[in-house]
């Protein structure tokens, strides 16, 4: 079978695309799908009014960009996607006032309406909150129960991604997990999980069928980048969009406009390699409530993602001294305050915390005097019993990986010189584990795009910031240094690529 694309022009078209919704929808089928679409008493009528609904709504809005596959023997249409183009006038404006999500056709005060409106309006804001750059999101995609696995789904993706290649920004998709494999064939890397928050005072029945049936098995999207682009790494990031990379507000020498977007990746490439485990200390985060804290959190991508493993009971306390990199609208047990690592912390967190973790943030202070200042400071925060976690850099270059990545290593070396003051400082049960991180070829391709892409965004940095340091500090030739940038993306550009890190994880306990 031969399949060709187009864009759509004609209203016409529409006729032949809004069946196939319903049922692409139906099969597998999407328990939310009908918080998307009103509710009616025939199929008929249902498939009129959302046609004609999203029929207003291309035609009103010129980012809104329809495109649909044809099956060349039969003429049949067998897939469609929706792109909104949101670059120039439609750019997104973090600035702009941000208007509550209205699901109108739902009857007003119904289980569905504000179902319907925290759903959707959940989505879009995770998105509006991290995407704050020019880019393409994919808003809808069909494609004919009949036709799938046929390569129609790719074609529809490509179309999008070449768009954005165009323009020179960012793709953006958000998925359902099963829907994953399509997205992950085209090159898209998994970044987040989005977790909708469903609770209502006095929720009905209805509301709680709609949370246990629903949620469950479906209610979580995966948020996607496009590929790997080794030549544009543009990225999008939820930091002041009008900020210049490289540009250095609060004194946080890696501070750029892709600062996020970098550790969200590292992130899960840190996370894979530790197994999923965030916190390795053993504390019993089911036999009460607990209370922590994570210093030099960015965004909290740690510190959310602990949440969402082990629940909403405990609190949850983030600090940076960059709080343009705090979420928004944070969850109401959890809370971000700006603070500076190196400075005295509150005097009433003293002893306050059951955890106290720290990640990639111990060469804040610079000289070693002062980290084991910082390192007691942390301490001082942990209850007697608690636990406290650091998580950083350990030296090490391996003699297989690229001459680039090695020197890139030593760079680093000299950067980050952390050391484990636990048992100097009077903590019991101290424990060192040392964890090897790929950032290069690897079977699992989704996580290879993920890794290259975050160690490129990483090197960027360490190199503009490795440039700032004293001669006497740099132990690679400064001539070496300012060619490595290039040297590492070559080296990125033919498979494999070989380049490794090795972090620590230290962790103790505050005796009783
Ligand atoms: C390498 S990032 C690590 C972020 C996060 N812990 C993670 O693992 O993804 C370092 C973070 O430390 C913050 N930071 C830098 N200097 C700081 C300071 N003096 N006090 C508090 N936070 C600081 C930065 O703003 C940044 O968010």
């Amino acid at each position: 079978m031969s399949f060709q694309l187009s864009e759509v022009t004609l209203e016409s078209e529409f006729d032949a695309i809004w069946p196939i919704h319903f049922k692409a929808f139906q099969d597998p089928y999407n328990t939310f799908s009908k918080f998307f679409n009103p509710i009616h008493t025939s199929l008929d009528e249902a498939v009129t009014s959302s046609k004609e609904r999203h029929v207003r709504m291309w035609k009103a809005n010129p980012a809104c960009h329809w495109t649909k596959v044809v099956e060349t023997k039969s003429e049949n249409v067998v897939g469609a996607t929706c792109w909104m183009l949101n670059v120039g006038a439609h750019a997104p404006n973090p600035n702009g006032t941000k208007k509550p999500f209205v699901a109108d056709w739902h009857i007003e005060g119904s289980d569905e309406r504000l179902f319907a409106e925290k759903l959707i309006g959940g989505l879009l804001g995770f998105v509006a909150e991290r995407v704050a750059r020019p880019h393409v999101v994919l808003s809808q995609m069909m494609v004919h129960p009949d036709y799938r696995r046929q390569g129609v789904g790719t074609m529809l993706i490509q179309w999008g991604i070449r768009k954005a290649d165009e323009l020179g920004v960012e793709t953006v998709v958000e998925a359902v997990p099963y829907a994953a494999p399509v997205y992950e064939k085209t090159g898209f890397g998994r970044v987040e999980q989005i977790d909708i928050d469903f609770t209502i005072d006095n929720p009905s029945d209805t509301w709680k069928k709609y949370q246990s049936k629903t949620c469950p098995a479906h209610m979580s999207y995966l948020h996607y980048f496009n590929p790997l682009q080794l030549s544009t790494l543009k990225a999008c990031a939820m930091v002041d969009p009008t900020a210049e990379a490289g540009s250095n507000r609060s004194g946080y020498i890696l501070h750029s406009n892709d600062e996020i977007t970098r550790l969200t990746l590292q992130h899960q490439i840190v996370k894979d390699a530790l197994n999923n485990r965030l916190v390795l200390a053993s504390i019993n985060f089911s036999s009460g409530p607990r209370t922590i804290l994570n210093s030099c959190t960015a965004d909290g991508v740690w510190l959310r993602d602990l949440q969402a493993s082990i629940g909403p009971q405990h609190t949850f306390i983030g600090t940076d001294v960059e709080a343009s990199y705090f979420p928004t609208n944070p969850p109401s047990n959890t809370s971000y305050h700006a603070q500076d690592a190196t400075k005295p912390w509150p005097k009433d967190w003293s002893g306050k915390f059951d955890l106290v973790h720290q990640r990639f943030a111990i060469a804040v202070e610079g000289s070693e005097s002062d980290t084991r200042l910082l390192v007691q400071r942390l301490i001082d925060m942990v209850k007697p019993g608690g636990w406290i976690q650091l998580v950083d850099l350990q030296e090490w270059i391996s003699d297989t990986d690229g001459p680039a990545w090695q020197d890139y290593c030593i760079c680093l070396r000299d950067m980050i010189n952390a050391k484990g003051w636990f048992e100097e400082l009077g903590l019991v049960d101290v424990h060192e584990e040392i964890i090897e991180v790929n950032f290069g070829t690897r079977d699992d391709k989704n996580l290879e795009a993920i890794g290259k892409r975050s160690a490129l965004l990483t090197k960027r940095q360490v190199l503009a910031a490795v440039k700032t340091l004293p001669p006497e500090n740099i132990t690679v030739p400064k001539e070496r240094v300012s060619t490595l940038m290039e040297a590492i993306e070559e080296e990125f550009s033919k498979d494999p690529v070989n380049a490794h890190t090795h972090y620590k994880v230290v962790w103790a306990r505050k005796p009783e």
